[in-house]
């Protein structure tokens, strides 16, 4: 089939590659000239493993060509995917005007009938405003083409997003066309045949629910993890013994149970945020996911009051970060937990250090005040603390040995609980993590 991806960022360029590689002819819009560049160059714009492959396979083959052009993205294409940004507006709700711009351009610019599919995460009743935008642009212009609008959001985590659109768990489609629905069982039909997963056909609302509930119930597994987590401090549990223990119940799984400095990235948060907003657009006042929210924001103050704890003042004081991207495999730094406590660190006068495999180009740009260093023990040379922020290989690999030797003060806190604690302590380092008590300890009274 003739298929555009309008939006070739995260989302859109792994959903482009993979249609090409399922054998349909793709074409891929960006409004980001240099992003098309990159592009039409055999460059992939971000880090994605597995990704620049399947992008010059697609392109090598003919499947897959990149455009600037809506007017060349949309022309005589069947299929149309939005994968444009839905960025945090002030307050949480999800800025939806990029959405509503492709809306007006496919009632502008279709030359035949066309279907129009939700792919970026989108709260529910979307896919009502984008129909209406496009009946209304198309009584001004005259339009007769179909255009009927689609769910079929994506579920894909950024560092696996490509094993995890060629492997999905499951395809959602939620339409109220029949038309739409066959075009998206046709697009999927060659996955179907290497792949075998649930299909769920729903309406339009629902599909759109069923993403922001399953984002915002992966980010409440983190918070309660997390919670749990302040408590075994208190009364010297591990809580990685108390998450292998939970996840060995199969209605509660091992899965998405690591307790530490919390979620990051371009979805969770923003995700929590956008579906808090709805539901309190539509008169529901959902505090469980405000206290998800919460629990979160306060995993990253704790590490500020570990810190403060151990170092007195902050001012003065040389603090190593090892890793920046919001977890391993990626250099996305969006809404990463070492940016947020290098931002508040700098703010208090300490000299940051930063250590990434990835994501230290980024950081330049955004953070020039601190100090990129690109190996792990050179960037704790001599510092004061270093804390554990993304659970890289080249993190994990450090020794208590090798860490107590380069620190000025012998100080870790293990913001992903990926040390052992008697290792560290037996290697010298004041060592701290989340949840994990040093040694076995008794129940301490209140
Ligand atoms: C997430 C969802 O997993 C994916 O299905 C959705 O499509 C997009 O959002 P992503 O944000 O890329 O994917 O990464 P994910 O692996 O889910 O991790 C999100 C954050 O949670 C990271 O900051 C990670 O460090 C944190 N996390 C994850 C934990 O703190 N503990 C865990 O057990 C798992």
């Amino acid at each position: 089939m003739r298929v555009a991806v309008i939006g070739v960022g995260h989302v859109g360029l792994v959903t482009a590659a993979c249609l090409a590689r399922w054998g349909h002819q793709v074409i891929g819009m960006d409004d980001d000239p240099d992003k098309i560049a990159t592009l039409r160059s055999g460059g992939v714009p971000f880090h994605e493993p597995g990704l620049a492959e399947l992008v010059n396979e697609g392109r090598s083959q003919g499947r897959l060509r990149f455009t600037d052009d809506v007017d060349d993205a949309l022309a005589d294409v069947a299929v149309a995917f939005v994968c444009v940004g839905t960025p945090s507006l002030p307050g949480g709700a999800p800025n939806l005007s990029f959405v509503e711009r492709v809306g007006q351009a496919a009632a502008n610019h279709a030359t035949g009938d066309l279907v129009l599919v939700e792919k970026s995460t989108v709260p529910a009743n979307t896919g009502v405003r984008l129909t209406q935008v496009i009946v209304r642009e198309q009584a001004r212009n005259g339009s007769s083409v179909s255009i009927d609008v689609a769910s079929n959001p994506e579920f894909l985590r950024e560092g696996q997003a490509v094993h995890d659109t060629l492997h999905p768990d499951r395809v959602v489609v939620g339409t109220d066309s029949e038309r739409a629905a066959a075009a998206l069982r046709d697009v999927y039909a060659p996955l179907l045949e290497r792949h075998d997963c649930p299909y769920l056909r729903t309406d339009l609302v629902t599909a759109e629910l069923i993403k922001h509930a399953s984002n915002a119930f992966l980010a409440t597994r983190i918070s309660f993890i997390n919670a749990i987590a302040r408590i075994c401090d208190q009364v010297g549990a591990d809580v990685a013994v108390v998450a292998e223990g939970m996840g060995h119940d199969h209605r509660i799984g091992a899965h998405f149970l690591r307790a530490g400095l919390g979620y990051g990235g371009s979805c969770f948060p923003k995700d929590v945020d956008a579906f808090i907003h709805l539901s309190r657009s539509l008169g529901y006042d959902f505090r469980l996911l405000e206290e998800v929210r919460r629990v979160n924001d306060a995993m990253r103050e704790h590490i500020l009051e570990i810190l403060r704890a151990e170092l007195w003042h902050l001012e003065g004081k040389t603090v190593t970060l090892l890793g920046a991207a919001f977890k391993p495999g990626t250099d996305d730094l969006r809404n990463a937990p070492a940016l947020w406590l290098a931002e508040r660190l700098l703010a208090e006068g300490s000299h940051v250090r930063v250590y990434d495999p990835v994501a230290l180009v980024h950081l330049k740009t955004c953070l020039p005040d601190v100090e990129c260093v690109d190996d792990p023990l050179a960037a704790c040379r001599d510092a004061h603390a270093a804390v554990v922020c993304t659970e890289w290989d080249q993190v994990t690999a450090l020794r208590g040995q090798q860490l107590a030797a380069a620190l000025a003060y012998p100080i870790v806190i293990d913001g992903r609980n990926v040390f052992d604690p008697e290792t560290m302590r037996a290697a010298g380092v004041h060592y701290h993590a989340i949840g994990r008590p040093a040694t076995k300890a008794t129940l301490r009274r209140p």
